[in-house]
């Protein structure tokens, strides 16, 4: 029997989790669920953000399925909260050498007009996977701060080695390959060495994918790009920091954090799925988070984890026919729809299942 670790961690994450989890059920695949406790939660009984039974658990899992940690950013200083983001998330992927972070930004038909983009500049649809680097860059490099000529300095070491570079630059070519052909690889090549050096193995690893076409694109360009004319983009490659910016200007497009998923993988294809959005801590435990985006990992889980695309396609349509029938959860609401809790909003889906 395949085991999925669960980690539902903080804020909205627990309630969120239940609501895919019932979806699961109602799918009866037999999986076993085992669940595991991470950030603030995992604080509380541990004293750690990311205990070792957390890790073992995740270790002999067949999949994680993620939830969202941390706190509200008025406790941030104490200790429960204090780096826990960090804590939890970065030692997760280093743990499970999560090298790459796949996270779509896609426009669902039926909210079009919640996106805060105009009318026009999304017409045509957004469609966009972003493959991001996940475990080299500025975020594993050495960070410090100390004295210097009296003056307070701080630095933080980009690096990368040629084969983190291959590890996602061949994940952005498979996924290209995979969609529409058409790969952008973004960097800061006009200033940076690890970005020069990320542009010249994209450019020696291209021959190996002659149906892709690659284009390069400097990050600052990218962010207006991604705003003025989203829909020229389908397939994204870049390093961790730029990926961490561009996929969250990116998941403003669809109107909601709330409704997008993402995936992490290890190079032996190893996944954690988890929401896109963070913990929410100020609309937790009141019944009105969208259980979407952690519903939608649950299908990536199936898809690429355990080869259920039959299953991950059931989900996907059955939330573009709750959303048809004109449910919303708050942060989707407006005028006529009909507003549903979160638990509404599952029911609904698993009736369309
Ligand atoms: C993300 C988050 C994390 C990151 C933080 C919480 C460490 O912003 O998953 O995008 O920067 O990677
Ligand atoms: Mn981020």
């Amino acid at each position: 029997m395949k085991k999925i670790a669960v980690l539902s961690g903080d804020g909205i994450g627990p309630e969120v989790m239940s609501q895919a989890l019932r979806v699961l059920d109602a799918l009866d695949l037999g999986f076993k669920v085992e669940h595991g406790l991470i950030g603030g939660a995992a604080y509380d009984k541990y004293k750690s953000h990311f205990p070792d039974e957390t890790r073992e658990l995740c270790l002999t899992s067949d999949a994680v399925l993620f939830g969202s940690v941390g706190g509200p950013i008025v406790d941030s200083q104490l200790p429960k909260w204090h780096r826990c983001e960090a804590n939890s998330i970065l030692a997760l992927r280093k743990a499970l050498k999560l090298n790459v972070n796949l996270r779509p930004a896609t426009l669902f038909k039926s909210l079009i007009s919640i996106s805060p983009l105009k009318p026009e500049l999304i017409e045509q649809g957004v469609d966009i996977m972003i493959i991001r680097e996940l475990l080299g860059d500025i975020y594993f490099g050495e960070h410090k701060q100390f004295i210097e000529n009296g003056l307070r300095v701080a630095t933080d070491v980009a690096r990368y080695d040629e084969d983190q570079i291959k590890i996602a630059i061949h994940q952005g070519f498979k996924t290209a390959m995979a969609r529409n052909n058409k790969l952008v690889s973004v960097d800061k090549a006009n200033v940076l060495d690890t970005s020069k050096l990320w542009r010249t193995i994209a450019n020696e690893i291209a021959p190996e994918y002659p149906e892709v076409t690659l284009e390069h694109m400097l990050v600052d360009n990218c962010a207006m790009q991604i705003i003025l004319n989203p829909a020229q983009f389908d397939t994204i490659v870049t390093a961790n920091l730029f990926g961490d910016i561009i996929s969250d200007a990116a998941s403003a497009l669809p109107g909601s954090l709330g409704l997008m998923p993402s995936a992490s993988f290890s190079a032996e294809g190893f996944g954690l799925y988890e929401p896109s959005g963070g913990s929410a801590p100020d609309i937790a435990n009141k019944d009105i988070a969208n259980p979407t985006a952690q519903i939608l990992s649950l299908a990536l889980m199936l898809r690429y984890s355990f080869k259920l695309e039959k299953q991950a396609q059931q989900i996907e349509k059955a939330i573009i026919k709750t959303l048809e029938q004109g449910m919303r959860t708050r942060d989707i609401h407006q005028h006529n729809d009909t507003l549903v809790s979160t638990q509404k909003f599952t029911t609904a889906i698993i009736n369309n299942l």
